[in-house]
């Protein structure tokens, strides 16, 4: 099997890998990719947000499987042009990718599924902002305003926060550059990403996770894209996993179904472990990262052959994946100044140990790897248990040297030393 793979961050070297574990896959190619997929895969330049450049360059690379990483091109519509050329494509179409793309597209479809979700309303006028801002929040008794742009924002458009002038800050910014505002209801609990495979009402859950949203230790900060991430989640009760699969994603992908959209791709359900239960915090539309680098460490089912399966309608004779014992901690070497804007260009010493996967990485022409992005590498630990795992992660984070580089060094702690309760 021949491969194209779509995206070029850490998420997407991690998937090269573990595809190019799978014995039937052959040959590996990626767009636009980065200074580390370049080792491992055929690297090619093209608009990845436009169908015709994706699907030309999976005929000339003779690919039997698209795999589409970021949600901006399944959003657009991207996976459709791949399967009307005829090539099988791992990735939702435009109408299901809405269940990320449109979070009032998301709300609908929780609501005709019945599935527990946080309270919402969207604002777009200016004039409506404070009176929705003293339905939520503090002022509803919840401890913060949970407030979000209802456009795709790389996870950085959320601001939680107990303070009503921050709240309004952030609300009236987006509401400035034409954003219209998504107020929810505070879902308090550990929270939980589940990916599950999906292709129309089949569902093939993989390990849950747990991904770390703000930028500093104990939850401090802004919010990122993720800076950290780890799988299992030993304090996960097996009965709450199976809710989470058959009270929420099999009923969303029987919804998406009944609507005429159904869903073929990664279904990624962020998750808050309530009192009541768990409650939908979000869905995407595609794998989440860096929760991906953890998870697919752990995989031991031939990951090109699950995607083949789940993009040619075959996905129910799978049956339950197979996992590695132990543990996976994905810690992120973030920019200075990200999730501002972040200082580029800087050499990056170490990006070539084991475990360490890259994101916003170039080859200078001098051979050095530079910074070229935001979040710069993915460092992931294995082991026996979490602390194992950490240990694995941070090791190798001693041998990276990036000027100005940050990040958490309390990924996964919580939970390493027993300290999440559901
Ligand atoms: N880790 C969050 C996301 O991928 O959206």
């Amino acid at each position: 099997m021949r491969v194209l793979v779509i995206g070029s961050g850490a998420r997407e070297h991690a998937l090269l890998l573990a595809l190019q574990k799978d014995p039937q896959v052959e040959a590996l190619a990626i767009a636009p990719g980065n200074a580390g997929t370049a080792l491992i895969a055929d690297q090619h330049q093209v608009d990845i947000t436009s169908g015709d450049d994706v699907a030309d360059l999976a005929r000339r690379v003779r690919a039997d499987l698209v795999v589409i990483g970021p949600e901006i091109p399944l959003v657009l519509g991207v996976a459709d042009a791949v399967r009307e050329a005829g090539i099988a494509c791992f990735g939702p179409s435009k109408e299901a990718a809405q269940i990320e793309g449109s979070k009032a597209f998301a709300k609908e479809v929780m609501a005709a599924a019945g599935v527990r979700t946080a309270a919402s309303e969207i604002v777009d006028n200016p004039a409506r902002l404070d009176a929705a801002l003293g339905r939520f929040g503090v002022a509803a008794g919840d401890p913060a305003w949970v407030v979000k742009d209802d456009r795709l924002a790389a996870g950085k458009g959320v601001v939680v926060t107990p303070d009503r002038d921050v709240a309004r800050a952030h609300a009236a910014g987006l509401l400035e550059a034409g954003h219209p505002v998504l107020l929810e209801s505070y879902l308090d609990g550990p929270e939980v990403s589940l990916f599950s495979v999906v292709d129309g009402p089949t569902v093939v859950p993989m390990m849950a996770a747990q991904d770390f949203k703000r930028v500093g230790d104990g939850d401090t900060g802004p919010n990122t894209g993720g800076m950290g991430a780890y799988a299992p989640l030993p304090w996960l009760p097996p009965d709450v996993f199976r809710e989470m699969v058959s009270k929420i994603v099999e009923p969303v992908a029987a919804e998406l179904v009944r609507r005429g959209s159904p869903f073929s791709g990664l279904l990624y359900t962020g998750l808050a472990i309530t009192a009541k239960g768990p409650a939908v915090v979000e869905f995407n539309c595609r794998f989440g990262d860096p929760e991906t680098q953890s998870v697919l460490a752990l995989l031991e089912t031939p990951l090109g052959q699950l995607l083949y399966a789940a993009a040619t309608g075959k996905l129910a004779g799978v049956g339950d994946l197979r996992w590695r014992d132990g543990a996976a901690v994905t810690v992120v070497l973030a920019a200075e100044n990200y999730p501002g804007r972040p200082r580029l260009g800087d050499v990056v010493v170490g990006a070539d140990a084991d475990g360490v996967l890259h994101a916003g990485t170039a080859r200078r022409d001098d051979g050095a790897i530079v910074s070229s992005g935001g979040r710069v590498l993915s460092v992931v630990g294995t082991g026996p248990d979490l602390s194992a795992a950490r240990e694995a992660a941070y090791h190798t984070l001693e041998s990276i040297k990036l000027p100005g580089g940050h990040f958490r060094r309390d990924i996964a702690l919580a939970a390493a030393e027993g300290k999440i309760h559901v």
